[in-house]
């Protein structure tokens, strides 16, 4: 067989790509990044692009933080690997978790380490079963995760994860999940309903569906306070507020996956205290380390814990861990990683810029193309429809949102295409003129794939 000379077609030759069209990328191959400073990456051929989604709404300080690197390399020379099995610690995971904890917007008691999203909301599942067998529950063991929510890939969180993709052909979701409505007003409202009658609506049927399925076999419901990958869904005002009476009334207990919002990214510390979330389980990753290394947290209430104590001991373990979870370098890193967060006030930083991106992006608001405009802080998507009355989507072989971000590419903006919806989630970092650099780029980009897109109709 003949060898294979350049990355790309190395890569066709070995790599199997996660979440890609896989015939595709065999005829097509992918577009090969080689280097990254600041809100900026270049590829092979020199060609500069901004980040606009920081990587996979993750490198929340860009790229080439030297003080990341050095306290990664510090840390790697001190000690390279150390794990907190079997009653070990080491300085760095419990510094990182007394950090967590103080910050987290609840009242909260112990942080357990992992190395990705996934990792950190399927041990968020993992203990909510544990709790409700040590608390003589054994039927209470549903999750009810949301239409359109997304909370990762493995068996179990692919089964929590509200999209059809994540299930089809995978024989997913597993038994003891269901999915609750999804908070998007502006597709899911009646004619004439008001974002509080549309919160009401959906508190009142997550009601029944807990009554549905008999209150004493509901033990949590998961929610991203804004969702992602579903589409940048921003709840209505008084949502949480309203469904949180609901999971109160039949003792459900409520996650909170801060995996994207975490770390200023709505324009407080976590998603939960822009939406007002009481969360007894709280799920952090991606901003933890700016991405620089992979490392996740699942943050328990004090209550939770002192259950999980009491079943630990009377099973003689509490047998739950990853090899890498609070991984010394890992943990150096996110330790620095918050550090820059306060020491450069990047929350005051994403509040002074996020108007720019919020107001830019509803300039965009009466392109005939667009159906609506979206976002908090920094996160947005804008939302194509074929008919702006009706609000009709293109048929999704024909995608807006996928052409957009392939013209947007070509001009330098990595942007991504979310079913109809293209969505903004650049580094925290970034400037006030490079929002305007990409605000530009897009508007170049949507201009193009708008005129081929009226020829393709006409
Ligand atoms: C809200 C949310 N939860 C969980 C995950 C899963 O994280 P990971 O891909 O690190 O497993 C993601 C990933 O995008 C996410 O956006």
């Amino acid at each position: 067989m003949e060898r294979p000379n350049s990355v790309a077609s190395r890569d066709i030759a070995y790599h199997l790509h996660p979440y890609t069209n896989l015939k595709r990328q065999e005829s097509e191959g992918p577009l090969v990044i080689s280097e990254g400073k600041g809100v900026h990456v270049f590829d092979e051929s020199g060609k500069e692009y901004i980040e606009g989604m920081a990587g996979l709404w993750c490198t929340s300080l860009g790229f080439g933080e030297e003080r990341l690197i050095e306290a990664a390399t510090r840390q790697m020379r001190r000690l390279s690997f150390y794990h907190g099995f079997n009653q070990k610690a080491h300085d760095v995971a419990g510094a990182l978790a007394e950090r967590l904890v103080e910050m987290m917007p609840v009242p909260m008691s112990k942080a357990f380490f992992g190395n990705s999203g996934s990792e950190a909301n399927d041990t968020a599942v993992k203990i909510v079963w544990y709790y409700n067998n040590a608390l003589g529950r054994p039927r209470k063991k549903k999750i009810i995760a949301r239409m359109r929510g997304y909370h990762g890939v493995t068996v179990a969180t692919a089964s929590l994860t509200g999209l059809a993709a994540n299930h089809r052909d995978f024989d997913l979701p597993i038994a003891n999940v269901r999915h609750a409505d999804c908070p998007h007003h502006w597709r899911y409202a009646h004619p004439g309903e008001s974002e509080a009658q549309f919160a009401d609506r959906l508190a009142e049927s997550l009601d029944q569906q807990i009554q549905r399925e008999d209150p004493d076999t509901v033990a949590a419901f998961i929610a991203e306070p804004v969702m992602g990958a579903g589409g940048v869904i921003v709840p209505p005002a008084t949502y949480f507020a309203k469904i949180q009476a609901v999971l109160r009334k039949y003792d459900v207990l409520l996650i909170a996956d801060e995996v994207i919002c975490g770390f200023c990214r709505t324009g407080a510390m976590f998603g939960s205290e822009t939406f007002g979330l009481a969360p007894d389980i709280v799920t952090v990753a991606k901003a933890l380390s700016s991405a620089y290394l992979p490392i996740s947290a699942t943050i328990v209430s004090e209550p939770i814990y002192r259950v999980l104590v009491a079943q630990s001991e009377k099973l003689g373990v509490f047998a739950h861990g990853f090899t890498y979870g609070g991984h010394p370098v890992s943990c150096a890193v996110a330790l620095e990683t918050l550090n820059i967060y306060r020491e450069r006030d990047v929350l005051g930083h994403v509040r002074a810029v996020a108007p720019l991106l919020q107001d830019g992006l509803r300039r965009f608001a009466d392109h005939p193309l667009v159906g609506e405009v979206r976002g908090v802080g920094l996160l947005g998507a804008i939302e194509f429809v074929r008919d702006k009355r009706t609000k009709a989507p293109f048929p999704p072989q024909d995608s807006a949102a996928a052409l957009v971000q392939t013209r947007c590419q070509e001009h330098g903006l990595i942007l991504r295409a979310l079913g109809d919806s293209i969505a903004f989630c650049p580094p925290l970092v970034i400037t006030a003129a490079e929002i305007e650099d990409m605000l530009r780029r897009f508007g170049t980009g949507l201009a193009q794939a708008a005129t081929e897109i009226a020829r393709r109709e006409a």
